[in-house]
């Protein structure tokens, strides 16, 4: 019986534990490894570097779903996918004017409503597959911090949450 008890107690202090742990884990190392000998986050590293993170890993892994999705509209995604012609202008900036301006409302009430399937696909797919490339936590309803939809999008008067 106490035995039981005692297991109950440690597996929610696990459970605690790896929350703690998981949660202080942002952003994590997905880089190249920099001079101190340590794999860098994205926030350290450099255009170049995050120029060779997009083509190798994000591009590759955001292309396939989206195509996956519409085969005839997105058969070949580039850079432009989401960086738009500001390419020409070497602005990589996220997020950025040229994609649909979404609502603003975090509960994404409106988006789902207009636009179900899109809506969807991004918050099942798009949004955790991105998080992950960059090492970033997936936004958080409680913070309203952390990679998410108005990563890419605009709201109605600019950027927001924090992007
Ligand atoms: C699926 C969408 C998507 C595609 C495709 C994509 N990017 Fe990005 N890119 C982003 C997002 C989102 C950010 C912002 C990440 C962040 O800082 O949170 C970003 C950021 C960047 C940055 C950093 C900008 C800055 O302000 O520091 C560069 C450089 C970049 N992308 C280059 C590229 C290149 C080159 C390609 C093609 C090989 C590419 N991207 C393809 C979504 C995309
Ligand atoms: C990594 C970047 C990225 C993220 C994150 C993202 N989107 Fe998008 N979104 C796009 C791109 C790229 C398009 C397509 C633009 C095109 O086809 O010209 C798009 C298009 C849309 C559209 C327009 C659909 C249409 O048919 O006109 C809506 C609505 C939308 N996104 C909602 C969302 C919502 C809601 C979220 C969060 C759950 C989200 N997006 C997250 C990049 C992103």
């Amino acid at each position: 019986m106490r035995s039981k008890q005692n297991n109950r107690t440690l597996s929610i202090f696990t459970a605690i534990m790896c929350a703690l742990i998981l949660f202080s884990c942002y952003p994590k190392p997905i880089g190249p490894v920099g001079q101190d000998g340590k794999q860098l986050t994205w926030d350290m590293m450099s255009t170049d570097q995050r120029k060779m993170h997009m083509k190798t890993v994000v591009l590759p892994r955001a292309g396939e779903l989206f195509r996956n999705w519409k085969p005839e509209k997105y058969s070949n995604p580039g850079c432009t996918l989401c960086h738009d012609n500001e390419i020409t202008t070497g602005n990589f900036h996220m997020p950025g004017r040229h994609l649909p301006v979404l609502s603003g409302d975090w509960t994404l009430k409106p988006e789902f409503e207009k636009y179900p399937d899109t809506t969807r696909l991004k918050l099942d797919k798009l949004v955790p597959l991105m998080s992950e490339a960059l090492g970033q936590k997936s936004f958080s309803i409680i913070t309203k911090r952390g990679f998410g939809c108005y990563s890419c999008h605009m709201g109605p008067s600019g950027p927001m949450f924090g992007h």
